[in-house]
């Protein structure tokens, strides 16, 4: 069984997947955490992010490994410096990157063989999944989402101005939203949930209600 959970950013969507994942005892893949990996191979190897064939050509040889909790790529770990600032501005390069794109999602797809999986990203119930048992678009109101990255921050120690992460946000989900390929939709037949006002266990709990009604 296949389970897609799709959404804009700030939705929380990573840390929740992951725990829908575990309870359901099936596998996760954190997709988002795919397109930072190249990303950050294409600075640590100093290619030009707007050469487009350059960042095609680091995606296809690089060898990223999301088992055992954390994003190896090329055997190094990557898992906490694919979230800094630097690379989540320069994963766009790599998301809007017609043959990066193709290439990641012929991984996933092959992932997600023979597998009960959950998997999270912006595309993965409309592109990578469109046959999906059970389909999830998780949403928040731009307000809530800030919000919550502002306490997130604020818990680990980084102050940051509300209007500022607003802004950032606005314009990524822009970006994702107007992209090309694989831009953020929902897929016609996903179910649709607005976290707004919800903990993070009633939206596992949700979500779970909604897997085993698809079983
Ligand atoms: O979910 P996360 O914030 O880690 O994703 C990082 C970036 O990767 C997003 O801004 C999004 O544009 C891109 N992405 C994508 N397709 C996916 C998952 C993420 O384009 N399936």
């Amino acid at each position: 069984m296949i389970v897609t959970i799709d959404g804009p950013a700030g939705a929380g969507k990573s840390s929740i997947s992951r725990q829908v994942a575990e309870q359901l005892g099936f596998e996760f893949l954190d997709t988002g955490a795919m397109y930072r990996a190249v990303a950050w191979a294409v600075l640590r190897q100093n290619r030009e992010l707007t050469d487009a064939s350059a960042v095609a050509e680091v995606a296809q040889r690089l060898r990223i490994d999301l088992s055992g909790g954390k994003v190896l790529v090329d055997g190094e770990d990557a898992t906490a410096e694919i979230r800094t600032p630097e690379v989540t501005q320069a994963t766009r390069y790599a998301a809007s990157n017609v043959e990066v794109r193709a290439h990641l999602v012929e991984l996933q797809q092959q992932f997600g063989r023979e597998k009960n999986l959950v998997t999270e990203g912006r595309d993965q119930g409309t592109v990578v999944f469109p046959h999906a048992e059970c389909k999830i678009y998780l949403t928040a109101s731009p307000e809530e989402r800030a919000r919550r990255r502002v306490a997130d921050l604020a818990a680990r120690g980084v102050p940051a101005e509300f209007d500022d992460i607003l802004a950032q946000q606005n314009r990524r989900d822009e970006e994702d939203s107007s992209r090309e390929v694989g831009p953020l939709r929902k897929a016609d037949d996903a179910v649709e949930l607005c976290t707004d006002g919800m903990t993070p266990d009633e939206v596992i709990q949700r979500l779970i209600e909604i897997v085993e009604a698809r079983k």
